[in-house]
């Protein structure tokens, strides 16, 4: 193992945190999810923090990262869907290993639409949001990924070992 973190990311949804969580424990690596992070930073929810403007939540987004990214050693990163949108966040996971998780929007659909805690899907047409967001943002996540695994009708368990079993004997 040299110093690279593993990096999840994907869309809302896709089960970056649980699949993380296991990581960390089956590879004894410490576990850190962003959105967590920048609320502990903020001492606020992630739906309280976007009151204040999406490009708001953004910047302390890339805030985060970067402090996690540089100040901690080698872990399991699970981040939030919007994490690949800005170029310096890009920038930064390129030298990581980044796996990507992905879901069909019906699986999506189905694993967000009990949770008010995301505040982009808090509009009407959830489905249709979840589609043109998905479309914007697909390019961006199959650019930056090393390693990407489909989660439909996989358990959290499968899917971490799949990972498990992708991963380069050095990461
Ligand atoms: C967002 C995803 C959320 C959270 C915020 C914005 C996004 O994290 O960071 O609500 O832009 O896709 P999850 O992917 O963990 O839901």
């Amino acid at each position: 193992m040299n110093n690279k973190h593993i990096i999840l990311i994907g869309f809302m949804g896709t089960g970056k945190s649980s699949v993380g969580k296991i990581l960390s424990k089956s590879l004894e690596l410490p576990y850190i999810d962003t959105d967590y992070k920048i609320e502990l930073r903020k001492q606020q929810s992630i739906p309280k923090i976007f009151e204040k403007g999406e490009a708001y939540f953004r910047s302390i987004e890339e805030e985060t990262l970067n402090d996690i990214i540089i100040n901690h050693s080698p872990s399991i990163i699970s981040t939030g869907g919007g994490i690949i949108l800005s170029e310096k966040n890009r920038a930064l996971m390129k030298n990581h290993l980044v796996i990507l998780l992905q879901a069909s929007i019906e699986e999506i659909y189905k694993r967000v639409k009990q949770n008010q805690e995301r505040p982009l899907l808090h509009v009407k047409d959830v489905r249709g949001k979840i589609a043109d967001t998905l479309d914007q943002r697909k390019a961006l996540y199959a650019h930056l990924a090393n390693i990407t695994i489909n989660t439909d009708n996989k358990e959290i368990k499968q899917v971490a070992e799949e990972i498990v079993s992708n991963l380069p004997q050095k990461v």
